[in-house]
């Protein structure tokens, strides 16, 4: 792919257009706007713009499409696929203005919000009015709603309620050559034609820039209730995600944590928790409601399928503070992983019974390429994060052979009947190992819907397809 430089004309062009207080090309911002959590890579924008209207979107993507300047929407920066690093150069479009949770709909539960608000305060302002925004990535107290709506996100309660795909009704969104159109409608039905709003969820900032979100709410449970359950094995662990919901009972989350992530965050971040000698692996099992009997039902169920599947300790944890402590062991575990070690992380996803084929596996890959894994992840939705961790590999062979080992991993996943990333998306760091999953002619339509949107590939290139 070959692009246009920003030349002195094209800048004042942007400036004129946006005003010059929306353009930054000092060398600290440029930097700033280089990086995402995507392990240790960088790529320099030439220019970063930081509009605050949908009309200042599509003029800047006017201009750019004039000019064949390669243009990558941003975030939060929190994204961990490489899907907001401009490897182009050209522009990094940061939505980080887009700050407005215009209105909270308490009468049809809906809410409308722009993309640059911070996912924890989008929650936090729908909670203050009863109700519940139930998509919370562990990053959500600095991923913007709009990169959530670009990745498909997920987290820790889509177990029960869904990804944001269960969410949004409706977006307004910039297309590549400037024009601004609603995807949907505001209605919980849809069947009016293909949907461009799912299509339009998930796809990276690769066919649109999203300026106004539309959610669905819903009311907010008052009661939760949280078990911590000690495996002696990952196998004995996995087993038991997918036979608490043949017993009957939905969790409102069940989150899978191996020991070493465990060691490490209460090193890292200082957590309170008393991990056992014996113990290998942990679940995590919420249930939320309104009835406080309710729930203890399903936790006495979850209980006998725990025993059946030899856990050795149940705690409950019954404090708001010892649940949030618990929340944050789990949710600081990507952090104090990144922390202690070189690493790669993955984002398997499989049907929940394949699980403990799944780890099983990935110890087992890891064993013939020589790197250790920890794991951790949404184990009720049989989404696994598996973290690589260079341990005793060589340089060389960190560089050279690991890729193979996750060619290995994602086989496997695709074998189970999964697929490559269950919410962190695809972005730089998957592409090349989208054949496994995905043939030439799947392949081949989703390269089709892009170059209906994006003619020109100025948005987002480099991203999703295999080169
Ligand atoms: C988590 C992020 C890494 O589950 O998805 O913590
Ligand atoms: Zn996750």
């Amino acid at each position: 792919m070959t692009f246009n430089k920003i030349n002195a004309e094209i800048l004042a062009e942007i400036k004129s257009a946006l005003g010059d207080e929306k353009v930054f090309t000092d060398a600290e911002s440029l930097d700033q706007y280089s990086h995402d959590e995507t392990e240790d890579l960088r790529y320099q924008p030439e220019v970063v713009v930081k509009p605050t209207s949908p009309e200042e979107v599509s003029s800047l993507l006017k201009i750019c499409n004039n000019h064949h300047i390669p243009v990558t929407p941003r975030g939060g920066g929190t994204g961990l696929s490489g899907a907001a690093l401009p490897i182009y150069g050209g522009i990094s479009l940061s939505m980080e203005k887009f700050k407005s949770i215009i209105s909270i709909d308490t009468e049809n539960l809906q809410a409308t919000v722009e993309p640059g608000v911070i996912t924890e305060d989008f929650i936090n302002a729908v909670a203050e009015n009863g109700l519940l925004y139930p998509v919370d990535p562990s990053s959500k107290g600095s991923c913007f709603i709009g990169g959530n709506v670009a990745h498909g996100s997920g987290g820790p309660r889509v177990v029960k309620y869904g990804t944001i795909r269960e969410y949004i009704l409706n977006l307004e969104v910039v297309l590549p050559n400037g024009e601004i159109i609603w995807t949907g409608a505001n209605t919980l039905k849809y069947a009016s034609g293909y949907n461009l709003t799912q299509l339009m969820i998930g796809s990276e900032g690769t066919l649109g820039v999203v300026t106004k979100i539309v959610t669905k709410l819903l009311p907010k449970p008052s009661q939760s209730v949280l078990m911590m359950g000690s495996f002696s094995t990952n196998e004995a662990a996995c087993a038991a995600v997918s036979a608490i919901f043949r017993a009957g009972v939905t969790p409102s989350a069940l989150e899978f944590m191996e020991r070493k992530g465990v060691e490490w965050v209460i090193q890292f971040d200082d957590i309170k928790f008393d991990l056992k000698d014996d113990v290998a692996a942990l679940l995590m099992i919420e249930f939320d409601g309104d009835d406080l009997d309710d729930i203890f039902k399903n936790c006495e169920k979850t209980n006998i399928v725990l025993e059946q599947h030899h856990c050795t300790e149940v705690l409950f944890a019954d404090t708001a503070q010892q649940k949030e402590e618990l929340w944050r062991m789990r949710r600081t575990m990507a952090e104090s992983v990144k922390s202690n070690s070189v690493y790669k992380e993955e984002d398997t996803v499989v049907p929940r019974a394949a699980l403990p084929k799944l780890i099983n596996g990935i110890k087992e890959i890891g064993s013939k390429y020589g790197f250790e894994s920890v794991c951790y992840g949404h184990a009720g939705d049989g989404n696994l994060h598996v973290n690589i961790i260079k341990a005793g590999m060589s340089d060389e062979d960190w560089k050279d052979k690991l890729k193979f080992g996750i060619t290995e991993i994602f086989e496997l996943t695709t074998a189970l009947g999964g697929t490559l990333s269950g919410e962190h998306g695809i972005g730089l760091v998957q592409k090349e190992f989208m054949p496994i999953k995905y043939s030439e002619i799947h392949l081949n339509l989703m390269r089709g819907i892009k170059n209906v949107f994006d003619p020109n590939g100025i948005l987002n290139p480099g991203k999703i397809m295999p080169d």
